[in-house]
């Protein structure tokens, strides 16, 4: 199956929830994970290169794909990525690019961070409506990234109701915590997954038909 990270805003939390996903996903199942980042600055790869000073077990490969390369030029190879028992994730830039409406219409699914700023509110309904345009088969979830516990977010009831009607709102927001900056892809501290587990609990519990893991 494929999951991709994507939004067209820029710093909504994309690769940070991608590391802590799949370094999650990987202490609950036995499933192989496969990392793929399609994004242009490498944040997720470049971090996977980099934690081998940690010197802990490696979890799972993280792939490149080249800034000119178009790698479903032959959608048989994303077929293949969709149809396989791997659980294929891909984090994406925050800048849409016409070299990812493939992955965009064949993942199964795709997870969009968001926030309540004014901009993020506008870009991540843009970027529902192009999924809309672009006929997006894949399940779309909304995550709320960065919530500020503290902070009472005007247009939050009109936003919720609004994406709902597109997809699925994991109802526990992701929060804002100084742990979720230091995270690595090895390992997720304790403290990190108690960050982490409600909202992906929930995400797994949406696409578990799919995915097939005991909780
Ligand atoms: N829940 C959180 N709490 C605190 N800081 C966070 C949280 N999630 C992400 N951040 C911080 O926000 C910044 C942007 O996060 P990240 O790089 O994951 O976003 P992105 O959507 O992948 O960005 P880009 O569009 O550049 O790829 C980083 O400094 C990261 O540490
Ligand atoms: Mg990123």
């Amino acid at each position: 199956m494929i999951i991709t990270f994507a939004t067209q805003k820029g710093g909504a939390g994309k690769t940070t929830l991608a590391i802590a996903f799949v370094n999650y996903l990987n202490a609950l199942t036995g499933r192989k994970v496969n990392v793929y980042d399609f994004d242009f600055q490498k944040s997720f790869y470049n971090k996977w290169v980099e934690d081998e000073m940690l010197e802990l077990p490696k979890l799972y490969d993280v792939n490149v794909i080249g800034d000119d390369e178009n790698p479903f030029d032959d959608l048989e190879v994303l077929f293949d990525l969709k149809d396989s028992e791997d659980v294929n994730v891909f984090d994406l830039a925050g800048t849409l690019d016409e070299k990812y409406s493939d992955l965009l219409i064949y993942s199964d699914v795709i997870i969009i961070p968001f926030e309540y700023s004014d901009v993020s509110v506008k870009s991540t309904l843009v970027f529902k409506n192009l999924l809309g345009i672009i006929e997006s088969q894949a399940e779309r979830i909304f995550i709320r990234s960065k919530y500020d516990k503290g902070y009472k977010y005007l247009n939050q009831q009109e936003m919720d109701e609004e994406i709902s009607k597109y997809g699925v709102l994991i109802e526990t927001p992701v929060f804002k915590r100084n742990c979720l900056q230091t995270i690595n892809t090895r390992k997720l501290s304790y403290e990190q997954k108690y960050a982490v587990r409600k909202p992906f609990n929930e995400i797994i519990e949406s696409i578990n038909e799919a995915l097939q893991i005991t909780l």
